[in-house]
């Protein structure tokens, strides 16, 4: 049985590139009459049928948007999908989504499937900063939106202002009288996260204090709980006078696996050592020392990258979109201080803060976040 002719066997006999093809499919306007003819006749040459994409092609329209994000497993990603998703289903559009683990030859291959796919465009956490493949696939008529980092890259981009929350995230710890705060911060291509660094470094500065006294940087490969929980234990390795007293963390994951050792080890949280993260994913709440952290918007971050990629489908905004400053959505993050940083949030204590708020033993602990 022959194999079934791909979108490249159509492109090489009909004497144009893949995305071509991929406009004929779902963007026809795009394409001169000539060229939309020369593919058509490849199309019914090899009787090709997109995989997976029949419906789009009766459909004339592609009814699906790609996702790539950085981690699949990370609860942060779980939530922007859940407000890409609630964008895109009252439209009748489906959501593929994909993880490139911060591996950019993953997201590239990725990137292939999903125009290949044929969606009418694509949502991007980038691995790093080589945009190169969004270019193509823009100028090819696959629109991109970049989601959580890309802001003044050029392409439309919905994001936090994760410098501020740096900045915020180590004020606090400073606020609280740390000296001595390491930063565990992940890959360098990983711009939101490089950022976070970048505005913690400026919180120590507008103290008045020399970063690289204050500041230990702690660079991990991934931004998982396992590393997490690698990090804490080699802090703890240090003689007393040399550990620091408060770790912050660019991600809630690294930061529970950092809680995990701690505790483990007996090490009094936040009295001996102060956690911070950065998400607030739904479990910083939950834990047994609820996490202090940055929270991002989620849900807005997916649906405003969703709704923006509608937009430019609707003005055709494309390839031909050149000369037009790419639209951005930034939202700010917040600081939500809970019990792993400030002793204060302690249930037990909430009396000291507000009265009203004093555990009763039939109503239990007050929630301290
Ligand atoms: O994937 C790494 C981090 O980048 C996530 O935890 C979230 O903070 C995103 O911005």
């Amino acid at each position: 049985m022959r194999s079934r002719p791909s979108v490249t066997d159509v492109a090489r006999l009909a004497g144009v590139s893949v995305g071509t093809v991929s406009n004929v499919l779902n963007r026809p306007g795009r394409v001169s009459p000539a060229t939309r003819e020369r593919v058509e006749r490849a199309i019914a040459q090899l009787e090709f049928v997109p995989s997976g994409s029949a419906r789009q092609l009766r459909a004339g329209v592609a009814q699906s948007v790609g996702a790539v994000v950085l981690d699949l497993g990370n609860p942060f990603f779980t939530a922007v999908t859940r407000g890409i998703e609630d964008r895109l289903t009252p439209e009748g559009i489906a959501l593929i989504v994909a993880s490139s683990d911060e591996l950019p030859s993953r997201e590239s291959e990725r990137l292939v499937l999903l125009e290949q796919h044929g969606v009418r465009g694509i949502l991007v956490t980038p691995s790093s900063d080589d945009l190169d493949q969004y270019e193509a696939l823009r100028r090819r008529g696959t629109p991109v939106v970049l989601m959580d980092a890309g802001l003044g890259t050029g392409f439309p981009t919905v994001a936090v202002d994760d410098v501020l929350g740096g900045r915020l995230a180590v004020q606090h710890l400073l606020d609280l009288g740390h000296r001595r705060i390491a930063v565990v911060t992940g890959p360098s291509t990983i711009r939101q996260c490089v950022d976070r660094v970048v505005g913690a470094r400026l919180a120590v500065a507008d103290a008045g204090l020399d970063p690289d006294e204050v500041l230990v940087e702690v660079p991990v490969p991934a931004l998982n709980a396992d590393e997490g929980e690698e990090v804490a234990h080699r802090l703890l390795a240090r003689q007393e006078q040399w550990r620091p007293t408060g770790i912050f963390c660019v991600n809630d994951l690294l930061a529970l696996g950092a809680l995990r050792t701690l505790l483990r080890a007996g090490v009094s949280v936040p009295g001996q050592m102060a956690v911070v993260g950065y998400d607030d994913v739904p479990f910083a709440s939950m834990l047994m020392v609820p996490l202090t952290t940055i929270r991002q918007p989620t849900h807005q971050i997916g649906w405003s990258a969703a709704d923006l990629l509608l937009t430019l489908n609707a003005s055709d905004a494309g390839a031909d979109d050149a000369g037009r400053p790419a639209p951005e959505v930034q939202f700010a993050p917040e600081l939500v201080v809970r019990l792993s940083s400030d002793p204060s949030r302690d249930p037990e204590r909430a009396s000291e803060r507000d009265p009203e708020r004093a555990p009763t033993r039939d109503r239990g602990p007050a929630q301290a976040d």
